[in-house]
């Protein structure tokens, strides 16, 4: 299958979990693909197990000015870039009497501010008719405790597809969001949760499932997979809720 045929794909956040996946299906479906990350001995390490047309570029997407390079580094690559997957993201959670402003910068910084620049950035380079992504998450749904400042970044986020998918219209470039549910990446071990806890919350968020079990990457990896091909070339402004039928069911 090469259903992103000569198609270039930059992913942030691609060393791990999702991105890491999705990176993987991209080059399974025949694009060459850059990712980003923040730490250059897992991008190392990301780019030597996926073994294909994958290059890499150290950027803290948290950090303006490193997103500000970003534009001129993916031009030592490609002049053009056919679909940007905006993945990155952090997840951490707190009564809202516990949440610090270090708290909230830090995820509105990473998710919301660093997800608005690097669109801005690389808006330039987006061939028109290409295809942005953004990965939110179903909390951005859902009224869960402890989850304040990580659902709005994502809820932001969502906003953020339908009012860019407006605005690019005469460049048809087509801005969707995907929404997954609780998958298993190494996301969970980032939260400042003790490790003794974490298969507790797990086991706990699992019985919340209709499906019966986390996703797996690869499955998210699909679906964006759709959205960055032309088979989604009618689908703008959308959001794919990809959750077991947590909120759906
Ligand atoms: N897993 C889930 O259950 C779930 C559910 C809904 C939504 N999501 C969303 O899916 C996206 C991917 O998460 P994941 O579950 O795949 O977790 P993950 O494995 O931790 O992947 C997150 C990626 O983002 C990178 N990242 C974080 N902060 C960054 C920064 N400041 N600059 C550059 N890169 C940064 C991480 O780098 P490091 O490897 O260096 O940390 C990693 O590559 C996130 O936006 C998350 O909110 C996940």
């Amino acid at each position: 299958m090469s259903r992103l045929q000569n198609k270039t794909a930059l992913i942030t956040g691609g060393n791990s979990g999702i991105g890491f996946a999705t990176a993987k299906e991209f080059l399974e479906q025949g694009a060459t693909v850059i990712i980003t990350g923040r730490s250059q001995a897992s991008l190392n390490e990301a780019k030597k197990e996926l073994n294909g047309k994958v290059h890499t570029i150290l950027s803290n997407t948290s950090n303006l000015g490193e997103i500000r390079s970003l534009a001129k580094q993916v031009q030592q690559i490609t002049p053009q870039l056919d679909v940007v997957f905006i993945n990155a993201g952090i997840g951490k959670f707190a009564p809202i009497e516990a949440v610090t402003e270090e708290h909230f910068d830090e995820q509105f910084n990473t998710n919301v501010k660093g997800a608005y620049f690097t669109i801005q950035e690389l808006l330039p380079l987006i061939k028109d008719g290409g295809s942005i992504i953004l990965n939110t998450s179903i909390s951005a749904h859902m009224g869960m405790a402890t989850s304040s400042v990580y659902s709005a970044t994502k809820a932001a986020l969502l906003t953020l597809t339908r009012t860019l998918s407006a605005e690019l219209l005469p460049r048809r470039i087509r801005v969707n969001a995907i929404s997954p549910g609780p998958v298993t990446t190494p996301i969970f071990g980032k939260m400042g949760i003790p490790a003794e806890q974490i298969d507790g919350l797990k086991t706990s968020i699992q019985g919340q499932v209709p499906i019966g079990r986390f996703g797996e990457p690869a499955e998210i990896a699909k679906v964006a997979t759709f959205f960055a091909s032309d088979d989604s070339s009618f689908v703008l402004g959308a959001e794919l809720i990809a959750d077991g039928g947590m909120i759906t069911l």
